[in-house]
């Protein structure tokens, strides 16, 4: 059997937003992942892996800033899942926040272990996003009938998140908490406060949803911050 790493995606925070086979891989892999950020506090994948096994996870610490420190980290990230396949390990399960393809350490921890480990094959199991969790949280419908949909990192700056305002339906914002002032006045410039509804902490005890009209706009948010906006809708079927 090839050596298989599987990034298992574990949703946003609440541990009953797991599907059963996330819990079915992380029980049965020789050997269990999780990231932590560098601060050293325990993960949120980890406190998810937790609650449905009983297992020895394998702890790997990842740089949340840019630079030498944060490619230091993904080269020693994957040296640690190589070095479970010398001593035997067949199958390596990588717990991750959300979705494995959606954001994820993920992505970057499989390109370096397959640079390590050639014969490598990577599955992915899907998990509930934050987008979903602030949607059903907020009592949101996504999309409907024609409807675009745009997920925009704030990372990438506020004219791209301008121009997915002008050219979609539904706009949803991630890694911008600590940006919240700009963003909001972005999205009222652009006219559409009103159908925005920001959220975070999804899924944890600490959760905070509430409609973006109502935020202080100079409130910085945490990390785990998420904004969904969308279109008014004029009745059942209205955009088909
Ligand atoms: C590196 S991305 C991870 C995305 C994740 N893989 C997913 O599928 O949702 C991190 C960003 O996702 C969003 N996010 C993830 N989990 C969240 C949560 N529990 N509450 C609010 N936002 C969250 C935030 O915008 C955060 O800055």
């Amino acid at each position: 059997m090839r050596p298989v790493l599987t990034g298992v995606g574990v949703g946003p925070g609440d541990p009953d937003l797991v599907t059963v086979k996330a819990v079915r891989v992380l029980r049965e892999a020789d050997v269990v992942v999780v990231p932590v950020a560098d601060t050293g506090e325990e993960g949120r994948a980890e406190r998810i892996v937790r609650a449905h096994t009983f297992r020895d996870v394998l702890r790997l610490e990842f740089a949340l800033t840019d630079g030498p420190r944060r490619d230091a980290a993904w080269d020693a990230a994957g040296a640690a899942v190589a070095a479970a396949y010398g001593r035997g390990a067949r199958t390596v399960a990588f717990a991750t926040i959300g979705d494995p393809n959606v954001y994820s350490t993920f992505t970057y921890l499989a390109e370096t272990v397959r640079g390590l480990v050639p014969e490598l094959e990577v599955r992915t199991v899907p998990g509930v996003t934050a987008m979903q969790a602030l949607a059903a949280s907020s009592g949101t419908v996504l999309v409907e009938g024609r409807e675009s949909l745009a997920l925009m990192p704030l990372t990438a700056g506020l004219d791209a998140l301008r121009g997915a305002l002008d050219a979609h339906d539904t706009v949803v914002a991630y890694k911008g908490g600590r940006m919240l002032p700009e963003v909001l006045a972005a999205v009222r410039e652009s006219g559409r406060l009103a159908g925005a509804v920001y959220g975070a902490s999804l899924g944890l005890p600490e959760e905070d949803v509430r409609p973006a009209a109502g935020l202080d706009p100079a409130w910085t948010g945490p990390y785990l911050s998420a904004l969904l906006v969308t279109r008014e809708r004029t009745g059942r079927g209205g955009r088909l």
